[in-house]
């Protein structure tokens, strides 16, 4: 497989067209972004941990027969995936109050809920990524109803696995963004990464925040953070 012309590139990650239509390769960046992009710093090493723990998690899910763009870890950096055409929806799936959940409904961080809430936000960065409801959605012509119950369905799936598989791990997932697309044969698969940039995770038994809140707050290391992350997992910490 060979990288070829550079497709896109966003905040995180590049995207490189190969030989294969079908498929795309994924370089993680050393990027850090928060607020819309308005906080951003270079952070050594923060591509391969995403890389890693995402490759980890893609392929948890596989094996749990939730099906993802994921194919394989192609270097400590890159990923080799399905070319999907990506839904612009983030499906924010919450199990505990923390971020703009606690700020839009008062509810203090740390807050359990009874049961996880599903949200949808459009992809819209110079709209600063407004959260929408279903008629937002059909509105815009996004989604069709059939896709976005699908795509909840998957989301609380995935959410089942993870917090389970994280539980192990004694880390808590409080909350997670996915990604959605659709495949050239029309199916709906998990794709973007899933990291501790995309999740927030606490120690079980300290409530440390282990995730991109890090950066965000400015509450230490990230990388700290991240590893220790993926040293739970049984990563590689080392290349
Ligand atoms: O900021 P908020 O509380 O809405 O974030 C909910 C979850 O979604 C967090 O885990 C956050 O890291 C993730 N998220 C993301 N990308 C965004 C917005 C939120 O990964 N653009």
């Amino acid at each position: 497989m060979e990288k070829q012309t550079l497709l896109y590139e966003g905040k995180a990650k590049r995207i490189y067209s190969t030989e294969d239509r079908n498929t795309v390769w994924v370089e993680y960046k050393d990027s850090a972004t928060a607020f819309n992009g308005e906080k951003k710093a270079t952070i050594d090493g923060k591509g391969r941990l995403n890389n890693e723990i995402t490759s980890l998690m893609f392929a948890l899910l596989q094996q749990n027969n939730i099906t993802t763009h994921f194919i394989s870890k192609q270097s400590p950096t890159e990923q080799i995936v399905q070319h999907v055409e990506i839904i612009p929806l983030e499906v924010v799936v919450r199990n505990v109050v923390a971020g703009t959940l606690a700020k839009r409904t008062g509810l203090p961080e740390g807050h359990v809920l009874r049961k996880p809430i599903v949200e949808f936000y459009y992809k819209n960065d110079d709209l600063g990524d407004p959260l929408f409801n279903t008629d937002h959605i059909a509105a815009l012509e996004l989604a069709v109803p059939q896709q976005l119950e699908e795509m909840k369905e998957l989301a609380l799936q995935v959410n089942t696995v993870l917090v389970q598989f994280f539980a192990e791990k004694k880390v808590r997932l409080i909350d997670f963004k996915l990604e959605f697309g659709t495949n050239g044969k029309g199916e709906l698969l998990v794709a973007d990464e899933i990291s501790p940039d995309t999740c927030r995770l606490w120690d079980s038994e300290t409530n440390e925040k282990l995730d991109k809140d890090v950066f965000r707050r400015d509450l230490g290391s990230l990388t700290d953070a991240y590893e220790k992350i993926l040293e739970r997992l049984g990563g590689n910490l080392h290349v």
